[in-house]
């Protein structure tokens, strides 16, 4: 059993499917989170070197709703302002009490964190362009509530793949299951490291990279990432790679869309899009908040 999750490689299938059978149980019957003061003796700690809203703000009411105590580490206002390092924050917080660190950076940084604080728990909430695991927790607990099950499906993956994490550990977590295909696309300049995938494929023409799809997943362009600018042609972009209603209707009638957010409304996806009857798109808003009790209650819990 891990002590820390990092990436969803370091998970077996069955501690997966674990994980999304137990966020299930955190949600009632009339869709409401439990409240359960499971570990009132706990101290999470948020420490986000990245804007969230919903990855930081569900783990905060995740922490809540099990009893933890739960420290909003603002990074901009700590001493790391002043210089001081991460080794050191995380150290403070754990000669303070913290149990467990809920970590988002933009570098590569948590896997040496965790070696250099062995008694530390941390959870990757978000780490450069390398891993995400818990958004895609929640992204196959959103399809296996709206699919029955996540073998068998079409599934296509449209936007800035290069810079996402997200997909990065999608690719990770389906990897598990016997999906019938995974469809890669969008701008090319945008797609480098996906053309030539370990699963899957690359189909730059997303008319029909969508075509009789049972799940498509639309990414955002990550300005923030690029080192140059890339003088993208947004309209040229929005005609050839945008998510509408008019190339949803080439998928399957019951295909669901999805996007882990924040969403750059009417630039990778269409308003109409977005709020159309196949959007599941605040489904995987609100799983957040169970997926993460979830993992908050496993790696607690050792
Ligand atoms: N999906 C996701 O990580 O969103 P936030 O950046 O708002 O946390």
């Amino acid at each position: 059993m891990i002590k820390n999750l990092l990436s969803l490689n370091d998970l077996t299938k069955d501690e997966l499917i674990s994980l999304l059978d137990f966020a299930e149980n955190f949600i009632d019957a009339d869709g409401k989170f439990k409240k359960d003061n499971l570990f009132p003796d706990k101290t999470i700690a948020n420490i986000f070197f990245e804007p969230s809203t919903r990855t930081k703000c569900s783990f905060d009411i995740a922490g809540k709703n099990l009893g933890c105590s739960v420290v909003d580490f603002n990074s901009e206002n700590s001493s790391v302002s002043k210089g001081e390092s991460i080794y050191q924050t995380v150290d403070a917080l754990s000669l303070m009490g913290v149990d467990l660190c809920v970590l988002r950076h933009p570098n590569s940084v948590i896997s040496e964190l965790a070696e250099y604080l062995p008694e530390m728990v941390f959870i990757n909430a978000g780490e450069g362009s390398t891993a995400h695991p818990t958004q895609t927790l929640i992204d196959l607990m959103t399809i296996r509530q709206l699919k029955g099950s996540i073998d068998n499906l079409k599934i296509t993956i449209v936007g800035d793949l290069d810079h996402s994490r997200v997909v990065k550990s999608f690719v990770e977590g389906v990897s598990n299951f016997s999906i019938e295909s995974l469809t890669f696309s969008g701008h090319p300049s945008m797609c480098s490291n996906y053309m030539d995938p370990v699963i899957g494929s690359y189909e730059p023409n997303l008319d029909i990279a969508v075509t009789d799809a049972d799940v498509v997943m639309a990414l955002r362009i990550q300005h923030e990432r690029f080192e140059t600018d890339m003088s993208l042609d947004l309209d040229e972009y929005k005609h050839l790679y945008q998510l509408t209603t008019e190339r949803i209707s080439m998928a399957k009638g019951d295909a669901i869309i999805m996007h882990p957010g924040p969403v750059n409304m009417d630039i990778e996806i269409s308003e109409t899009a977005y709020q159309s009857e196949n959007s599941v798109i605040r489904n995987q808003v609100a799983n957040g908040v169970a997926m993460r009790m979830a993992v908050l209650a496993r790696f607690l819990s050792q």
